[in-house]
């Protein structure tokens, strides 16, 4: 797997911490919209799925509250594909978010569109709040214009792997982010 990677854009130190970081600050926010009531359970945490499950993982357990995970399931890069082939959602969306406190959670914003449609859908249930997370972003490469509360780090837009993004379903397990070999595509 080592030998498919290029060039490593975030080591495992950097990643860490930025994560811990991003923790603090949702959690301060969380907490504000909860007027302090930590244990009141309104929190949904809800990743989509594959990409985030590394970062969830991560980013939840710096949360020092009461929280949901509802886990939604969508598809835009088929295959090999490295290009983004329109946003399909697998299955149901969570129901009951009426009143709660979503936070939207996804590996990385490139067109917008998954996020974009995600977001539509939740809104439609009438949350409390609703709020966008994404590990990372490439800068200008959004199609459609979402509003996103918290950004792990802003990349160049190359395709890459690890800490859960994957090329045709390999590399998710690779801790760090980098970029792939030509020949390894
Ligand atoms: P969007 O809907 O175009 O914003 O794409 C978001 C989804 O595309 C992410 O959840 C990823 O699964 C996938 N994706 C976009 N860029 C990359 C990349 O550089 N590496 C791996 N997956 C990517
Ligand atoms: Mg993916």
């Amino acid at each position: 797997m080592q030998h498919d990677l290029d060039r490593i854009l975030l080591d495992r130190k950097t990643i860490a911490a930025r994560v811990h970081a991003m923790g603090e600050q949702i959690a301060a926010d969380l907490t504000r919209d909860l007027g302090g009531d930590l244990e009141h359970g309104k929190v949904v945490i809800m990743p989509i799925m594959t990409g985030s499950m590394i970062f969830v993982a991560d980013l939840i357990r710096e949360l020092p509250l009461k929280l949901r995970l509802e886990l939604v399931a969508v598809s835009s890069y088929p295959g090999k594909s490295m290009e983004s082939k329109g946003v399909k959602l697998r299955g149901e969306l969570p129901g009951n978010l009426e009143g709660k406190h979503v936070l939207i959670i996804d590996d990385i914003l490139d067109s917008g569109h998954t996020l974009d449609v995600v977001s539509r859908l939740v809104r439609e249930q009438k949350p409390a709040s609703v709020r966008l997370c994404v590990f990372l972003r490439k800068p200008g490469k959004a199609s459609v214009d979402v509003p996103v509360d918290y950004v792990g780090f802003d990349i160049p837009d190359e395709f890459v792997v690890g800490y859960g993004l994957d090329y045709d379903g390999h590399y998710r397990n690779y801790p760090q982010i980098g970029t792939l070999r030509p020949e390894a595509r």
